[in-house]
């Protein structure tokens, strides 16, 4: 029998200590999306159309990628943060090459996704794709599953910058083993790309507590909910999903790890000019991916000016990367809170959301004093109108506040906590 010597005992820690460190290293540890991924994304709005005979201006095709990158440059989209041009499902051929290759429609890609990729970065932009952990996508086109290896080299050697992969056709109990066994693919080709996960919401649609723990250590963002629609009523429902479930969902959100409550839809057929605000506002609050799917080339004006409302997305760029709550809730009237920088001592400063969900027709007051928004600050707050640029000077705690919110409408501001008593 061998005494164990403080020189063994050394090693053991030792070694203890290097296989624990290779286990954190088998995280995705990509050091991307620091803050929320911001850019344009073309499902939502384009959908799976490849009708490029009879629809060729909104076809998915690669002229649809481009136009939209040129107009993110053009229109100021890039210069406000919208970085990356994100492809989604129906880009690819319904089968593979010979060598088991993943093959981009000929006919809609004709220049392929490398040309592609390249005229996205020539204009400072990053390029996103999308495929399925399953045996299809969920257009029917074909999965990573079996070439899960060569798929993530393909995209490196494509210049792939973000990857959404979705879960279709796929075995919800298998996903904890096959969505982080795609991270580690997709880190090992050393190109650093973005990796958005479809991981939960498909295993909480088959009854499955999601790992949310291995789930943020694996993924860079992923999808908790229903895929949005174009109508208030799908924003509402999200809207209802993020508040109701907030204790599960909201500490799994920070730097490099966020929930996404799916795309932004600003702009589209759907949504009022006052619900367009609401969504911006709750997508701020909830530190979600900034991902529009809008056409570019015919957003209206006031459309337009709220996604580039810059403010509003500095909140939700906030480097501090704490996703927001419902901090009330009665009789339609909601206010959404999020902890932003600065922070002076004990105290945050806040983004605040008021929304009014009636559609009684007329706008509501709501008046409450800051200190029932939990803003204790005794020095105060600088507080403004995000959306009114209206600048309410320094408030203090017992300060009451009075907002008017229209129907499906916001008030949002911003309180700034003050680091001096200002007398
Ligand atoms: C799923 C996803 C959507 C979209 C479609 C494409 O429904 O949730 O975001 O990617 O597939 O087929």
């Amino acid at each position: 029998m061998h005494a164990i010597n403080s020189k063994m005992l050394n090693q053991i820690i030792y070694i203890y200590l290097i296989s624990s460190l290779s286990a954190v290293c088998y995280c995705l540890e990509n050091g991307l999306a620091r803050t929320p991924p911001m850019g344009w994304l073309s499902w939502e709005r384009f959908r799976c159309n490849t009708d490029c005979t009879n629809d060729p201006y909104n076809c998915i095709s690669e002229r649809l990628f481009q136009v939209m990158a040129d107009l993110l440059v053009s229109e100021g989209y890039a210069s406000a943060g919208y970085e990356y041009v994100n492809i989604d499902d129906c880009w690819l051929e319904k089968h593979r090459g010979p060598a088991g290759q993943l093959l981009s429609d000929h006919k809609r890609f004709p220049n392929g996704m490398k040309a592609l990729s390249d005229y996205i970065h020539a204009r400072g932009l990053k390029f996103g794709i999308y495929e399925d952990y399953g045996n299809y996508t969920c257009a029917g086109y074909p999965g990573i599953i079996g070439y899960e290896e060569s798929d993530a080299h393909q995209f490196a050697a494509w210049n792939v910058d973000y990857v959404k992969l979705d879960g279709c056709y796929a075995q919800p109990y298998d996903m904890d083993r096959g969505y982080s066994e795609f991270g580690r693919y997709l880190n090992s080709t050393g190109k650093p790309m973005v990796y958005s996960c479809s991981w939960p919401v498909y295993q909480i649609y088959a009854g499955i507590q999601p790992n949310f723990s291995a789930i943020q250590s694996h993924c860079n963002l992923w999808r908790n909910y229903d895929d949005i629609q174009d109508s208030w009523a799908s924003v509402e429902n999200i809207i209802d999903y993020y508040g109701n479930n907030q204790d599960i969902i909201a500490p799994n959100a920070g730097p490099g790890h966020w929930n996404d409550p799916d795309m932004l839809i600003i702009g589209n057929f759907g949504l009022s000019y006052e619900q367009a605000k609401t969504q911006f506002a709750v997508w701020a609050i909830l530190a979600a991916p900034l991902l529009m799917s809008v056409d570019l080339r015919t957003i209206r004006p006031e459309f337009k000016d709220i996604l580039l409302n810059r403010k509003i997305i500095a909140v939700d760029q906030d480097p501090l990367g704490i996703q927001g709550r419902r901090i009330y809730k009665h009789k339609g009237i909601e206010i959404w809170s999020k902890p932003i920088s600065p922070v002076y001592q004990i105290y945050y400063s806040y983004a605040i959301a008021f929304i009014n969900r009636r559609t009684d027709g007329t706008p509501s007051d709501i008046s409450v004093t800051l200190k029932e928004l939990g803003l204790i600050n005794s020095s105060g707050y600088r507080v403004e109108d995000l959306y009114e640029n209206v600048d309410y000077g320094i408030l203090y705690p017992h300060t009451k506040i009075k907002v008017k919110v229209n129907p499906s409408g916001v008030v949002m501001l911003k309180a700034e906590t003050q680091y001096l008593k200002n007398v």
